[in-house]
């Protein structure tokens, strides 16, 4: 191929493009323009593309830019549901020792929750069905993990998160705990609801014409930090949900689902302060130490 030519063919395309971008001194964006533009142009010749066809991807990338703001993020909700989230995810979080999955962080964490002591409820409001969560943040081989910092955030029951629903209170459903010498720490909540990713925008009107629901299953976000051990950024599901096996952003690992026990135990209740039936999640975290990741494919 002479790299030099200047005949624009559906042949050389791909070629005349990247020549054109020899002289970048960054090798790595230069890979990465290499490959995005060979697979784009083969995607292209693949699908004989039509003019209307790219008008139209033009134009959903334009709305997708354009609903963005402070409080919306429409090109990840777009990554999420291709799926490509999750890959990244999966290539930077490769896990050895049968450490705990990690899943998408999505975006709704906020900084800044408040720090709770073990036991608390996270539950500014007291809306919803009671749940008791039980855990214990573990190394490899078993051993408890002694001052993890949690971050923890959910939905309500009705599947907002208090950024998003003007009438819960300020940092509703969001706590900072700390696991003691045992590695365990426990908290109260509500038990959270399945709900919709935002779909009033392009990406639910792609979801849509794919007959693609934009539900995601009930889960409880945690951030698990540990000096020694990488970062982990995951959820916890609830087992049952009728989303598992189609989270519209492909989170689920089967690891990451543990049952919500409804419980009925009047001198267990009492013990909480509370009367009734309540849910019990119980989950252990397994944290992998720094550095112990499997590298390249
Ligand atoms: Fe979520």
């Amino acid at each position: 191929m002479n790299y030099m030519a200047r005949n624009f063919t559906e042949d050389n395309s791909a070629d005349l493009v990247l020549a054109r971008n020899a002289g970048c001194d960054d090798p790595r964006l230069q890979r990465i323009m290499e490959v995005l533009v060979r697979h784009l142009h083969a995607a292209v010749r693949e699908l004989q593309l039509t003019t209307a066809e790219w008008e139209a991807a033009i134009g959903f990338l334009t709305a997708t830019g354009q609903i963005c703001s402070d409080r919306r993020q429409e090109f990840i909700l777009l990554s999420d549901t291709l799926g490509v989230s999750m890959l990244v995810d999966a290539i930077n979080n490769r896990k050895v020792d049968h450490a705990t999955p990690s899943t998408v962080l999505g975006p709704f964490h906020v900084d800044g929750a408040p720090q709770s002591a073990m036991g608390d409820s996270i539950s500014r409001d007291g809306k919803g069905d009671r749940l008791l969560v039980h855990g214990a943040v573990l190394a490899p081989d078993g051993s408890p993990i002694e001052g993890a910092l949690l971050d923890v955030w959910q939905t309500s029951a009705d599947g907002y998160y208090d950024t998003q629903d003007p009438t819960q209170p300020d940092m509703n459903l969001r706590g900072l705990f700390r696991t003691g010498a045992d590695g365990r720490f426990w908290f109260r909540s509500i038990v959270p609801a399945s709900y919709p990713i935002p779909d009033d925008g392009p990406v639910g009107r792609m979801l849509a014409a794919l007959k693609r629901h934009p539900m995601r299953p009930a889960h409880i976000h945690f951030i698990v930090d540990a000096p020694g051990y990488d970062r982990l950024t995951t959820h916890i599901f609830r087992e049952g949900d009728p989303y598992l096996e189609s989270d519209a952003v492909f989170g689920v690992k089967d690891d990451l689902v543990v049952p919500f026990d409804a419980v009925e135990d009047p001198d267990w209740a009492a013990g909480l302060g509370v009367s009734g039936c309540f849910h019990h999640a119980r989950i252990v975290i397994r944290l992998q130490p720094t550095a112990a990741a499997v590298h390249g494919r």
